[in-house]
């Protein structure tokens, strides 16, 4: 990272950033925006733009963006320092953490386009997607809320469905007909990601999938969800 980078990271943390140690309760969220809203989060946000896109779309939430690379996160510090929206606080933090430390059911939107797809079968281990995510995913989403997830590999869209598959507070939101199979969904209004430009370029297509967080008519064990069938 360029000494200017590094600079802007110091100096607009401050404005920009919240501590990336948390807490992340509803309290100290309020505390970082400075008001108490409806909570939108994405996660590994690379430089943001979709980020900003759509807090602008949603001036009445507060929109928490997590993104551990730090030269995307000084990109972001200084797009929003020229031209907001001001309704984002970026947390450099692992996501996973912060997951873990939100208070249950108390995010409305969360949304992870282009996570690292990790292609070779030995690192499909490291894909940020799994059973434990899609458990802490339900876990802080409110009822009614959305997880929407994008990726360019084919065999991560698979991989997607089936851990969300094994968390039963999340209900696939699919497009019927909208392809083969019907179980993907239709791209919610955004704009390509920096991420998403190179999958296109590649001759990939893209899938966006949504699920909505349901009441289980069983309660869930604390343990999570059981094994992939
Ligand atoms: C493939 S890039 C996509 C970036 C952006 N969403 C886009 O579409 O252009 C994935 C991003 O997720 C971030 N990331 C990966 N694991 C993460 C984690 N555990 N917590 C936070 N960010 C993470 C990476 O640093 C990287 O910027």
């Amino acid at each position: 990272m360029t000494d200017a980078k590094r600079a802007l990271l110091v100096d607009l943390a401050p404005r920009w950033g919240l501590d990336p140690a948390g807490p992340w309760t509803a309290v100290e969220l309020a505390a970082g925006f400075a008001r108490s809203a409806p909570l939108h989060l994405d996660i590994g946000v690379g430089d943001g733009a979709a980020t900003r896109a759509w807090a602008a779309e949603h001036p009445e939430a507060s929109v928490l963006a997590v993104e551990l690379h730090r030269p995307g996160v000084s990109t972001l510090f200084a797009e929003l320092e020229a031209d907001g929206p001001d309704n984002i606080r970026v947390a450099m933090a692992d996501a996973c953490e912060v997951l873990a430390g939100l208070d249950p059911g108390s995010v409305d939107h969360l949304r992870v386009l282009f996570p690292d797809p990790w292609p070779k079968r030995r690192h499909v281990d490291r894909r940020l997607i799994d059973r434990g995510f899609a458990a802490a995913a339900a876990a802080a989403l409110a009822p009614g809320g959305t997880l929407h997830v994008a990726t360019d590999w084919d065999d991560y869209a698979d991989h997607m469905r089936t851990m969300v598959a094994t968390e039963p507070r999340l209900r696939p939101q699919p497009q019927p007909g909208s392809d083969g199979e019907g179980w993907r969904s239709p791209r919610p209004p955004r704009p390509v990601t920096a991420y998403e430009q190179r999958g296109l370029d590649a001759g990939r297509s893209v899938t966006d999938l949504v699920w909505i967080r349901i009441e289980p008519v069983e309660p869930v064990e604390p343990n999570g969800p059981g094994p992939v069938a």
